[in-house]
């Protein structure tokens, strides 16, 4: 689905915005000493061990998690060490026993989006949580990236490579009230909701070859090389069509800018 070079290599701003994010909510996270911490869909790790690093330095151990073998590869290459480990793990597929009860807090960046069965996913974060746990997340909700897929999905020109789109696409990009559709979820599955909101974040890029790797880097087709740079200029123009038209942003893809909108969720098991 992604290159974990790739990603690695282009996704720096968007990690930059998510180490942000968490931080304005440190007050709230109590995040407990000599904790265990797992970080779903990890990705290549790098954000892994940032956040170890800068917010959370006293955990006890920290797990990175993902479907991808690829990204874990990577991220054991270069961002494993001594409390800090990565494995593969499907947060949509059945829980491996010895994971039961084994964590003190998760926490879950532009991961959970991915996943078709949601229940699943979030029942599975409760099982693996100890009493009194917690799970921080962000979640993709609508972003215009969804809609020109969905667009280029039905060009004669993308058609062979833009397949799958549903796949790809945000259970509440979609949603009229994604905030309620979480909070029931979550609240069918025993969660005490501290904190449930909608945001957005504008990932302002230097220019438009940056805004190209960051975008690039999230896209899951395999677009052949040749046709590349042409596929950016058509995505990156429906991006801009929606945003404008449909969200009513005020900038997008012409000045280098991503907008997501994103749910942000503090959950605990009490
Ligand atoms: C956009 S990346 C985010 C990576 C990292 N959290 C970050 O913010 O940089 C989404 C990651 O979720 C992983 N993922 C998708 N579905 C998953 C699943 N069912 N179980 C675990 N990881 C999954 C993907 O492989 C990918 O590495």
């Amino acid at each position: 689905m992604f290159n974990a070079k790739l990603y690695n290599e282009s996704n720096a701003l968007q990690k930059t915005n998510t180490i942000k994010y968490l931080e304005e909510y440190k007050d709230m996270i109590n995040w407990k000493k000599d904790s265990s911490i797992l970080d779903i869909g990890c990705g290549d790790g790098s954000l892994t061990l940032k956040i170890f690093k800068e917010l959370i330095p006293n955990c006890k151990t920290m797990t990175g998690c993902d479907i991808s073998e690829d990204m874990i590869r990577f991220a054991n290459e270069h961002y494993a060490s001594g409390r800090v480990n990565f494995t593969t793990l499907n947060i949509e597929g059945e829980l491996p026993h010895d994971l039961r009860e084994r964590f003190h807090h998760v926490i879950t960046f532009f991961a959970l989006n991915w996943c078709r069965q949601q229940q699943t996913a979030f029942q599975n974060i409760y099982d693996m949580l100890k009493d009194q746990g917690s799970c921080f997340a962000i979640v993709t909700g609508k972003e215009s990236l969804f809609d020109a897929y969905r667009n280029l999905a039905k060009a004669e020109k993308w058609k062979p490579w833009v397949t799958d789109v549903e796949k790809y696409i945000s259970p509440y990009h979609d949603s009229q009230d994604s905030l309620k559709e979480m909070q029931q979820l979550l609240g069918k599955i025993g969660f005490t909701i501290t904190k449930l909101e909608l945001k957005m974040i504008f990932h302002e890029y230097e220019n438009l070859e940056k805004l190209k790797g960051g975008i690039m880097s999230v896209v899951p087709f395999k677009i052949p090389d040749e046709l590349y740079d042409d596929f950016f200029i058509d995505l990156s123009q429906e991006m801009q069509m929606f945003d404008t038209k449909k969200y009513n942003y005020k900038k997008s893809s012409n000045d280098f800018v991503f907008n997501v909108q994103i749910l942000v969720l503090y959950v605990e098991k009490k």
